[in-house]
Parts: structure tokens; C-alpha cells; sequence
């Protein structure tokens, strides 16, 4: 039988080499919403919703900060963190739940205004568990020696697919962007990928209608957030668990845990259940931030790094779940 040559990129170090994060960068947008603003439209109160989901603010984004401008700022940031050109990007992977406009790929216009001409660019649709799954896509690419440079994106505009007066989602959801870039290293920055997805909790969270079926009403994102909760606790911590242990990264040495920003009661239960200690730092960034889906891991690590509650050369966890079910976790280095 006839063998083909694998990898393309075999002199930058992609084949049989590893993978680390380069760069780290998030776009926010400019206007807060504190929960006084949403009480009303949801007959809640601030304190219901700080106590059930730890959230006191998050970002909307005015009408001029499209999933494309945002997604374009946050990846300018992490090119610039990562020194890397948008020339020496091959792969654009970019993470969404809220794009309403369905073709061409939102991904292909960021390479293009980026100036990223070598790069080919996809859409990644896995809700709040795309920032990693396209994590581990980018790693995969750039081990392989099919990618040089792998730039990640997570965009969301939340708002335009949450209904203002669904109780159960309306103080959670907000919107944001957040990259990474992925590239080639002579030590292991990545560890392997724990993901999966279950059809049977399909139902949990889900659009209340297909675009354009109907007859004008527009379609809203529905959540059963107490079963997604158990799940949550049930399925993905110990997904987490099994993500350190594939890693080989015991949870005492763990620098950061940084799971999908959902609300801050899942994210302290899965750190207990994680058996964190001290010396792990948990992103909490859901306070300030709410739920922004694709968008929440970047930039809640973001927010470690600036505030300097993680370093350079750090391990952090990342946990992304959300609707399918779908979860993927990984253990990273810092950059
Ligand atoms: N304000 C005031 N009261 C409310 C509100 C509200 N906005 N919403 C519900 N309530 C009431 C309910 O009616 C209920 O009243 P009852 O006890 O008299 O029946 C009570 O508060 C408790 O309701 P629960 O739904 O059980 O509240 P819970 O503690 O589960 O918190 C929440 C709700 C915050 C949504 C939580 O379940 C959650 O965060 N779930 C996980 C969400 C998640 O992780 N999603 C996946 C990722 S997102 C993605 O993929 C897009």
C-alpha cells in the first residue's frame, strides 16, 4: 500500500512536537448592566440572583459591537500577547452559539480583516463547550504539523438570542469575546482532551423554534437550568477530575481552575469536589461578566492573568459544558 506524507509544517516543530498557548486577549463590551436594570422585565431582585448564580453585572453590547468587531478585537489582543503575525496564522477556529448570520463563516471575515491570508477558517457551533473543543482542534492541528499557528475564538452576542423576559436565562446570559493563539513548542503546553456529548439532555437547552419556520416569531434559547445544573455536577466534574488525572497534574499543583463561567454556585462545587486547595486560583469572572458562552474561558483567564492571580508557566484547567449536552476540558500552561 501507498503511504502519504502527514504533516505540512514538520520543520516548525508540528510533528511528533507539542503545543502551547502563545497569547491571550478579550474584548468587553462597554456598557454594564447591573441586575437592578433586568429585575423588572423578570420580576426578580438583586439578591435573588446574586445568591442563585453569584452574578452582580454583566456587558451588552450597543448595536455597533457586532460578534465580528468584538471577535476581531479580542484576536488582535492575542496576536499582539503572542508576537505572532496574522501571516503565520494557518487555522482559524472560531467558537459561537449566537450567530444569526449563518453564511459565510463569521470566522472568514475575521481572517480576512485580520489580514491572516494564509489561514483557513471555520465555524465551531458547541454552545458553551466550543472555546475548548476548538482548543483541542488547534493543539491536534499544530502536534500534527498541519498548522503552524492556530488562532481561537469565542464570540458572543448573548443578547440577541435570550429573551429579556425569560426568567429562567435573562440574568445569566451577556456578551463578550475572547482568543487565543495555539502554537507549536518543544514541551507539552496542552494536555489531552476529555469530551463528550450527551443527545439525551438535548432538550435542556435549546431554540424555542428553527429560524424561519415561525411565521415570525422569532426563535429564543430555552434552558432547564436546575437539570443542567445536576448535570453539571453529576457528568462534567468529574470530567475535570479525569482531564488533571490525564494530564498528570495533581489538583494541589494546580495553578488556576478556570471552568465555563455559568454561575458562580456550579463553579465553587466543582472546586470542592475537585479537591482545590489554597494555592489553586478559581476564576470567578461570572461575576462581573455574567454567562458569555463561547466567550467565557478566555476571558476569565484574561482576567487571572491580569490581575496576577495566575502567571506565565502556570497549569489551569479549563472546563467548557453547555448545550447538547456537551462538555471538553483540558489542562493548559499559561503563556
Ligand atoms: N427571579 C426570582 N425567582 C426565580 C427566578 C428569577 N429570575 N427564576 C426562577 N425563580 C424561582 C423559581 O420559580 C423557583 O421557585 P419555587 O421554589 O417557588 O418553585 C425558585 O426560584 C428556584 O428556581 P430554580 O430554577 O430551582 O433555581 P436554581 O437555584 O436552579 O437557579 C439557575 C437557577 C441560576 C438558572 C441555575 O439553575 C443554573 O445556573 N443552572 C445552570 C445553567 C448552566 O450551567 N447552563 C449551561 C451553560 S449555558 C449554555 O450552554 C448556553
Amino acid at each position: 500500500m501507498r503511504t502519504v506524507r502527514t504533516a505540512r509544517h514538520a520543520d516548525t516543530g508540528g510533528a511528533g512536537g507539542h503545543s502551547r498557548i502563545l497569547g491571550i486577549g478579550g474584548y468587553r463590551p462597554w456598557r454594564v448592566v447591573a441586575n437592578t436594570e433586568l429585575c423588572a422585565a423578570i420580576d426578580s431582585t438583586d439578591e435573588w440572583i446574586e445568591t442563585r448564580s453569584g452574578i452582580r453585572e454583566r456587558r451588552f453590547a450597543a448595536p455597533d459591537e457586532t460578534l465580528h468587531s468584538m471577535a476581531l478585537a479580542a484576536a488582535g489582543k492575542a496576536l499582539a500577547a503572542a508576537g505572532v503575525d496574522p501571516r503565520e496564522i494557518d487555522l482559524v477556529v472560531l467558537a459561537s452559539m449566537s450567530q444569526l448570520d449563518q453564511t459565510p463563516p463569521l470566522s472568514v471575515r475575521v481572517a480576512q480583516a485580520l489580514g491572516a491570508r494564509a489561514a483557513a477558517a471555520i465555524d465551531l457551533s458547541a454552545a458553551c463547550a466550543g472555546f475548548c473543543h476548538a482548543i483541542a482542534i488547534a493543539s491536534d492541528a499544530v502536534r500534527a504539523g498541519s498548522a503552524r499557528n492556530v488562532l481561537v475564538i469565542g464570540a458572543e452576542r448573548m443578547t440577541d438570542i435570550v429573551e429579556r423576559t425569560d426568567r429562567g436565562s435573562a440574568f445569566l446570559f451577556a456578551d463578550g469575546a475572547g482568543a487565543m493563539v495555539v502554537g507549536s513548542a518543544a514541551a507539552p503546553g496542552i494536555g489531552p482532551v476529555v469530551r463528550r456529548a450527551d443527545g439525551a439532555y438535548s432538550e435542556a437547552l435549546r431554540m424555542t423554534a428553527p429560524w424561519g419556520d415561525s411565521a415570525g416569531a422569532r426563535p429564543w434559547m430555552r434552558m432547564d437550568g436546575r437539570r443542567i445544573f445536576r448535570w453539571a455536577m453529576d457528568e462534567v466534574a468529574p470530567a475535570a477530575a479525569e482531564a488533571l488525572r490525564a494530564a498528570d497534574v495533581s489538583p494541589a499543583d494546580l495553578g488556576a481552575f478556570v471552568p465555563h463561567q455559568a454561575n458562580l454556585r456550579i463553579i465553587d462545587l466543582m472546586a470542592e469536589r475537585l479537591g482545590l486547595g489554597p494555592r489553586t486560583a478559581v476564576a470567578q469572572d461570572v461575576v462581573r461578566m455574567g454567562n458569555t458562552s463561547a466567550a467565557s474561558i478566555p476571558l476569565a483567564l484574561e482576567t487571572l492573568l491580569a490581575e496576577g492571580q495566575a502567571g506565565s508557566g502556570d497549569t489551569a484547567l479549563l472546563v467548557g459544558f453547555g448545550a447538547g449536552l456537551n462538555y471538553a476540558a483540558q489542562v493548559v500552561v499559561l503563556p
